[in-house]
């Protein structure tokens, strides 16, 4: 089954093949980044015209790398949630409407299930199931106890205030960084000393996490500093850097030591970063990472999410996007 997966949550505008036989057979992508890059943040009305006008020409891009025509597409996904509202209702409208022309199926796809399944986009190393997922993006942190692809997901930690992604964004922005923060974030930090500036450990009881705290930590510390220099600007990403790390780690190794499962999953745009990445695969079980470019949005995450939901008959018959969707209740496929 040849299914196309449309990502339009946010600000990428990305869409792939998916066939089980062969894996992603093509993948496009428009990353708004510089758009948004003026306002510091994305904003969703800018994204959605961005994305209307983008996903035929990306489609037809997608299909001529393919090297195939629409009439072999044999099922539609998108993102239906969650994510911003003007911006999901164009990768529906698009999708419906190509599903209805062509009399195949659509399904709309929970955008952080695709994220959870990007690493089975791995053809070396298939994650084991059940396991626990460490779900960490721009809008979202959640640790998930998985039974198998598809769910049952159940929610075993989640944020208080602000997401592990959201966290690195607004500090880079105290720090004078471009939008997306995490990436300008953690070069920064390459060049600093975690250890010279202390910040605080943000560890809530249980599973939950909870990051706006260390934020107001940095600020308070760049008040406390007549002018910043560069050194002392990459001391506090480094240090940053770390005590979210640390965060989570720490929380991964009690998930899997309280459900008693040896198998950790990372997903997400965070999940993109190498120090959490090298951190995690020190723990004492099995690791499942997406490959770099599958951590961030993208659309064959969404490709694969939407062929398991098909394969199992599963299909959206109209156009109510969920901008906010609990991934609990999303149901088993
Ligand atoms: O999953 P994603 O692409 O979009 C959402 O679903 O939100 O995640 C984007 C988030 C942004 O907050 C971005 O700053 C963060 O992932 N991010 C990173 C890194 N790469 C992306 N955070 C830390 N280190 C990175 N290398
Ligand atoms: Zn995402």
């Amino acid at each position: 089954m040849l299914t196309l997966g449309i990502e339009t949550s946010c600000d990428e505008t990305a869409l792939a093949l998916y066939q089980p036989e062969h894996g992603i057979v093509a993948e496009v992508l428009h990353s708004q980044v510089e758009q948004h890059q003026a306002y510091g943040g994305v904003i969703p009305e800018l994204a959605a015209r961005d994305h209307a006008a983008r996903l035929l020409p990306l489609l037809q891009q997608l299909l001529k790398q393919a090297g195939t025509r629409m009439q072999d597409v044999d099922g539609i996904a998108y993102t239906r949630g969650p994510g911003l509202a003007p911006a999901l209702l164009t990768g529906a409208c698009f999708a419906q409407t190509l599903a209805f022309i062509q009399n195949i199926p659509a399904i709309g796809v929970h955008h952080m299930e695709a994220h959870l399944l990007a690493p089975m986009l791995n053809a070396e190393q298939q994650p084991e199931f059940p396991l626990i997922a460490l779900l960490v993006s721009g809008g979202h942190s959640m640790l998930v106890k998985a039974e198998r692809p598809g769910g049952p997901y159940q929610i075993i930690g989640n944020t208080r205030d602000d997401a592990a992604g959201e966290a690195f964004d607004k500090t880079a922005r105290l720090l004078g960084l471009p939008y997306p923060g995490g990436p300008a974030l953690a070069e920064l930090a390459t060049r600093g000393n975690a250890d010279r500036l202390a910040l605080p450990l943000p560890m809530p009881a249980g599973l939950d996490f909870s990051f706006s705290g260390l934020k107001t930590a940095v600020r308070t510390l760049l008040m406390n500093m007549e002018s910043p220099d560069d050194q002392n600007r990459a001391d506090i990403a480094a240090a940053f850097q770390q005590q979210v790390v640390v965060t989570l780690v720490n929380k991964c190794r009690a998930a899997i030591t309280q459900h008693r499962i040896p198998n950790l999953l990372i997903a997400g745009g965070v999940s993109a970063n190498q120090l959490l990445r090298s951190k995690l695969a020190q723990l004492d079980c099995n690791v499942y990472l997406p490959e770099l470019r599958y951590c961030t949005d993208n659309g064959s995450m969404v490709a694969y999410a939407g062929w398991l939901r098909l394969s199992h008959n599963q299909r959206t018959p109209n156009l109510d996007i969920k901008p906010r969707w609990p991934l609990d209740e999303l149901q088993a496929v």
